[in-house]
Formats: C-alpha cells, sequence, structure tokens
C-alpha cells in the first residue's frame, strides 16, 4: 500500500494555483479520503521568476518539463496550462511515461481526447477530464456513469462562464463590451486567450466533448457552426427585453437520426425559460434523456477554485484507485458514427436589426426578399428615425424558417439600395 501520491503539476496560473491552494489547505482531509497523503512534487511554468498567487518552495518550480514527466516519483500529471500545443504533446509523454493525467483543457480533450484515452488505455492509466467541461459542476462522471443507460437526444448549454458574465453585465449594468471583458478577465474566468470565449470556440470545445459522451460518437469541435457575442450592441439587449427575451451564447446538440444538430451562437431566450435566468459566471446545462428526462446542471463556470474542485475530484479518484490496486483505464465508447447536421438545413426562428432609408416602400422591399424565399415575418417595429440622415432601424421577428433561405434572403436584402447594413442577426430558441 503506497504510503503517498507524487503529484506533478503543468502551469500555476489562475487554475494551478487553486489546485496548490487546495492541496495543501485540505491536505489532512485529502489524505483520509485516499487512504495515502498527495505530495506535490514539481511545478511547471514558462517564468519561474514571476510572482505567484501561491507561495512555494523555489525547489519545487521548473521550467523544464522533463523534471516532471520523468520523475519517478511523480504518479499523477495535472495539466493546467492550455492551449492545444504544447499540452497535447505534455499529456502524450506522460501517458507513455507510465503517469495518470488529470487535465482542464476543453481544447486538447476535443481535439484529441479519442486519440489520449486510447494512448491511455494501451499504457494502462487514467486520463479525467472534469474540470474541462462546467469547472466544478459535475458533468463528464455524470455522462460517464449516471447517464449510461439513458438515450441523450438533446443538450442545451450556457457553457462559457465569461461571455454569460459579459451579456449579464451589458444587460443589466448597461456596460460596455471592452470593460465587461476586462472585468472577466481580472476575475480569472477569461482563456489564456479571451477571443476563444468571446467568439464561442471554448463553447464549442465544450459542447463535442459532452456530445461525444452523450451520442458515443467522435465530432470534429472545428465542424461546429459558431458565432460569438462581439457583433452584439446596446440596442439588441434593448430589444430582446422589449420582445420578452433575454440574450445568451448558446450551445445545442440535438440527436436526429444519423445527425447531430450542433451549434453555438448568441439566442434570444424566453426570459421566463430557466436557462434565460442564468446570470453571471453561471453555467446550466440541459440535458434530455428517455430514461431521465430533463436535467439542469447549474453552478459557477470558471474561477480557480471551482476548476479545483474537479480537478482534485479527478485526483482523488485517480489516488484512490492506485491505492486500492485497481484500474484507472477508462472505456471510450465511441460505438456511434454520427455526422454533423449542416447549418443550412437548421430550423428556427430568426431576429434582424436593419439600418434602411426613412422612405415610404422600404418595408414592402424587404418583405418581398424575405418571402421571396418563403421567410415569413412575425412582427416588425421601426425605431430610432434620424431625421438628419433619413434613416430608421427596423427590428424584424421571423417566423420558423430554414437557414439557407434565411440567409440567401439576407444576401439579397443587403443588396438593396435602401438599405445601409443588417446590423445584427440572432437566432431564436424555444
Ligand atoms: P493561465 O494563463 O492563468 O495559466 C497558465 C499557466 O501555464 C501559467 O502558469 C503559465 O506559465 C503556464 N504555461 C503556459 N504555457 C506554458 C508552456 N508552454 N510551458 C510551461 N508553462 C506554460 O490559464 P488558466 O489557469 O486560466 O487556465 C489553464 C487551463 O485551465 C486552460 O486549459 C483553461 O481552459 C482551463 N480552465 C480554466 C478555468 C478558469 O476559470 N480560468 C476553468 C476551467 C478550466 P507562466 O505563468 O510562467 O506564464
Ligand atoms: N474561460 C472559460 C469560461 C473557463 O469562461 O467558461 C472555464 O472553462
Amino acid at each position: 500500500m503506497k504510503s503517498e501520491i507524487g503529484i506533478g503539476l503543468l502551469g500555476l496560473g489562475v487554475v494551478g494555483s487553486g489546485v496548490v491552494e487546495v492541496l495543501i489547505s485540505k491536505a489532512d482531509k485529502l489524505a483520509k479520503h485516499v487512504g495515502a497523503s498527495l505530495v506535490l512534487k514539481r511545478v511547471l511554468m514558462r517564468d519561474v521568476s514571476k510572482g505567484r498567487a501561491v507561495n512555494l518552495g523555489s525547489h519545487l518550480l521548473t521550467s523544464n518539463v522533463a523534471e516532471v514527466l520523468t520523475d519517478p516519483e511523480i504518479d499523477i500529471v495535472i495539466e493546467v496550462i492550455g492551449g492545444e500545443h504544447p499540452a497535447t504533446e505534455y499529456i502524450e509523454q506522460a501517458i507513455t511515461n507510465g503517469k495518470h493525467v488529470v487535465t482542464a483543457n476543453k481544447e486538447v480533450m476535443a481535439k484529441h481526447g479519442y486519440g489520449l484515452l486510447s494512448l491511455a488505455q494501451k499504457y494502462n492509466v487514467g486520463l479525467r477530464y472534469e474540470a474541462s467541461v462546467g469547472s466544478g459542476i459535475p458533468l463528464i462522471a455524470t455522462f460517464q456513469q449516471d447517464l449510461a443507460s439513458n438515450e441523450i437526444w438533446a443538450i442545451h448549454g450556457i457553457l462559457n462562464g465569461t461571455t454569460n458574465y459579459i451579456l449579464t453585465q451589458m444587460a443589466q449594468q448597461g456596460l460596455d463590451f471592452p470593460s465587461a471583458l476586462g472585468q472577466a478577465q481580472e476575475l480569472g474566468y477569461a482563456e489564456p486567450d479571451p477571443a476563444n470565449d468571446v467568439e464561442g470556440i471554448d463553447a464549442a470545445y465544450k459542447l463535442a466533448i459532452l456530445s461525444s459522451l452523450a451520442f458515443h460518437s467522435e465530432f470534429d469541435a472545428q465542424g461546429i457552426s459558431c458565432q460569438g457575442i462581439s457583433g452584439l450592441a446596446a440596442q439588441d439587449f434593448r430589444y430582446a427585453r422589449e420582445f420578452g427575451y433575454a440574450i445568451k451564447l448558446l450551445a445545442i446538440a440535438k440527436r436526429q437520426a444519423d445527425t447531430v444538430e450542433m451549434r453555438v451562437h448568441p439566442v434570444f431566450l424566453p426570459e421566463n425559460s430557466q436557462l434565460a435566468k442564468v446570470d453571471g459566471v453561471y453555467n446550466a446545462i440541459q440535458v434530455e434523456g428517455d430514461l431521465a428526462g430533463r436535467l439542469i446542471f447549474y453552478g459557477e463556470g470558471a474561477g480557480a477554485l471551482r476548476a479545483s474542485s474537479a480537478i482534485i475530484a479527478d485526483v482523488l479518484t485517480i489516488s484512490r484507485n492506485i491505492c486500492r490496486g485497481l484500474s484507472n483505464v477508462l472505456d471510450v465508447q465511441l460505438n456511434q458514427k454520427l455526422e454533423i447536421k449542416p447549418m443550412s438545413d437548421i430550423e428556427t426562428r430568426y431576429y434582424f436589426r436593419l439600418s434602411v432609408n426613412d422612405r415610404p416602400g422600404v418595408l414592402a422591399q424587404i418583405s418581398k426578399a424575405l418571402g421571396d424565399n418563403s421567410v415569413s415575418i412575425s412582427s416588425v417595429i421601426q425605431k430610432e428615425s434620424d431625421p438628419l440622415a433619413h434613416t430608421a432601424e427596423l427590428v424584424i421577428m421571423t417566423h420558423s424558417a430554414r437557414e439557407e433561405a434565411v440567409q440567401k434572403a439576407l444576401g439579397e436584402v443587403k443588396q438593396l439600395a435602401v438599405v445601409n447594413e443588417v446590423s445584427s442577426f440572432v437566432r431564436v430558441e424555444g
């Protein structure tokens, strides 16, 4: 029976510092749970001279990854450096050196999860990634174990804390986009490259991970249609409220025979729906399965301690198995071959905001372009005429229509001499 489990940490930023804090402050509780002490042996960072949120002896710090990956005293490597490279290669090396791995890296798991899990199987080690989706919300193990008997047919998720925080600040405090993003970065919510949050890429990675667990198929995260929140303006939040909606960045996966509709984009959600009420850094993931029915998982989706909760949970599982001589290998059940449904085939309702010339007959021309493409208007409002520039803002809501038809109609609308620009385009859910 081992008396201690050696831990190597790759990365000492927001999440890495949270992990160290928990390993130190809860050392006794964790040791009792495992039956052995969890001992931090080495910590990798780029710059060992940089000030850190946690104080660690300099003998633990290194900028040489081999000192972590080849240390025989290290049983578990925790990867929290983020990004695709060199994180993927470091995880591969850790596995081939016989080390168990815990990662919070959604990009790596979305792009290389299947290969890495297969490699871990081959080397008889564990690879766990609970923190990669929803931070501290227990989701990965829930799909792997608790929902295993369900046929899942839909996932609707607010999967990115940074963008939900920004949208909430813009809608409720009237904050502009850059200020709200700056706050999210200061709070440690944003990715090292915040474009991943803002453009919906982080949510698409998370959707790919959850979908592969839910539908037992590999999905290419880059094939998921993805639109971020940077194009939204203050008026959109005002109009959404007037129509009785909240704006959220939603990740959607719906199973339909051999295809799965998968997309990430801002949506208008009816303001009395449960997901519309999820504010700030909170995430919520609604799952529909044949046995469990509709479930909603809710909690803070970013931040050092939230992610650490999930990482330490994975470390505890692996450590207990090591101490009891049990296998840590996860069964990779990707036995389905499902395609992502082309975006042009989806059907939903739409909101457009257009800047147009303020003169008679404009609406008739726009309605004709939409009507010619079988896109039917459910309501239209003219707003904020500018008498000097002779321009007006038109806000249009449509009935359910096919994306391909809507895109074609919008292309024609943009060509009209009376239309200055299509300023905003948001799909409506629910
Ligand atoms: P940070 O940028 O705060 O920290 C990254 C750390 O990794 C830094 O200590 C950096 O070193 C180190 N690092 C980066 N690249 C290298 C490299 N090539 N070699 C050695 N060290 C390197 O990121 P976060 O802690 O916010 O995120 C880490 C991971 O956790 C990401 O995958 C992220 O998606 C995930 N995650 C983040 C959450 C959050 O709320 N922030 C929540 C859930 C998951 P140095 O400090 O010297 O520059
Ligand atoms: N940047 C991510 C988010 C961190 O804001 O959701 C958690 O994965």
